[in-house]
């Protein structure tokens, strides 16, 4: 089909490449131990353990509120990146734990931190973190804005049945941030993402909001684990090796991988797909925060800087899979 203004426009001219300037995570303060998670339902710490890689959970405090982590994270991401806060044009938010329609958690935040960037929300549970960093690559790329906010951020523990076993002891907390701005050299890789909207089922929010506000009782996340499993251990472990090779990276080129904190059992599953050689560093941070859904990924990388553990310029695989279906991965290259 022919295209053909009558006018003429210009377009928005962005950078050729973006990268990561600045990054963070938050932990909260309180942790549930498996001890804690068994006087609820009926396990062991050694079943915990053993099935899921968890041993302890952070969950958020009353204070420690979505928008309260998100602007510690963001204030600790924008510090780390030497951006200055009116630079940032636009911030994107992951979240499934923002309760508010409108305005959006964004928004807040922004008025938070004094910016008058664009800001919104998006919805792309355990995925969220990747997706909110290949918005952040488009949008300084596409020079939509000169520099990006990515946030993940969740409260899991508000939308937990403390009384069902097969998801009780998964949850947790917490928020991640990332600077994202203009670059000579490629920082974030191509994003391999998409979603399966057939398997949509298999992770959900019981009951809808309006059904949950008539029967005056909150909604909780309902999982039916071992398809899910499956899923990511046998089909998401693909898209992490297109996402490596996307970026013209070999296995033994890799320094780190950073897969979502959802269970250490396909951790290691995803290891033995990707063939990754003994160099390449691992996060196993599930054991300590159990699955923050958008922030695990944020929070594990904090882990291992704080260990001392990764520096500036390495290269790292990050991959999140979740409720939607939904996964993303890219490779980015450490602030
Ligand atoms: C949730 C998960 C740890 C459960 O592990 P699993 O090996 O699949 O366990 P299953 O659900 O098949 O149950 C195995 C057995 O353990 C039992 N079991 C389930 N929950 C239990 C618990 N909390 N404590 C003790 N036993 C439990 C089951 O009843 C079942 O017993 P049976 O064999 O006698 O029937 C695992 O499925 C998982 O991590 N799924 C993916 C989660 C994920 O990636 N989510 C995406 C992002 S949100």
């Amino acid at each position: 089909m022919s295209f053909s203004p009558r006018h003429p426009i210009k377009a928005s001219e962005g950078s050729p490449y973006s990268r990561i300037y600045g990054m963070s995570g938050y932990t909260p303060s309180r942790i549930v131990t498996n001890e804690e998670v068994c006087t609820w339902i009926e396990s062991s710490d050694e079943w915990i353990r053993t099935r899921s890689g968890i041993s302890t959970r952070h969950w958020a405090t009353g204070e420690e509120t979505v928008e309260y982590m998100s602007v510690e994270a963001a204030k600790l991401a924008i510090e780390r990146s030497g951006v200055p806060v009116e630079e940032i044009g636009a911030i994107v938010v992951s979240t499934v734990g923002w309760f508010t329609q409108t305005p959006s958690l964004a928004c807040v935040i922004a008025g938070d931190l004094g910016s008058k960037a664009a800001a919104y929300d998006i919805s792309a549970a355990c995925a969220g973190f990747s997706y909110a960093i290949a918005q952040g690559d488009a949008l300084v790329r596409s020079g939509a804005a000169k520099y990006v906010l990515a946030i993940g951020v969740e409260r899991l523990s508000d939308l937990t049945d403390k009384s069902d076993r097969s998801t009780a002891f998964i949850f947790g907390d917490g928020a991640g941030a990332a600077v994202i701005g203009p670059s000579d050299e490629p920082g974030i890789g191509p994003v391999v993402w998409g979603s399966d909207a057939e398997q949509g089922h298999l992770i959900q929010q019981v009951p809808h909001w309006p059904q949950a506000v008539d029967e005056g009782k909150r909604p909780v996340l309902v999982m039916d684990g071992n398809p899910v499993f499956k899923w990511a251990a046998f089909t998401v472990c693909h898209y992490a090796e297109q996402a490596l090779a996307a970026a013209g990276l070999a296995p033994e080129e890799l320094d780190v991988f950073v897969p979502h904190q959802a269970n250490d059992r396909i951790t290691q599953a995803m290891v033995r797909t990707l063939k990754l050689p003994e160099s390449v560093l691992v996060s196993h941070n599930i054991a300590n925060t159990g699955n923050a859904s958008a922030a695990s990924i944020p929070m594990a990388i904090e882990a291992l800087y704080q260990d001392g553990r990764v520096h500036s310029g390495e290269t790292c695989l990050i991959i999140g899979f979740g409720a939607g279906l939904v996964y993303s991965g890219q490779v980015i290259v450490l602030p």
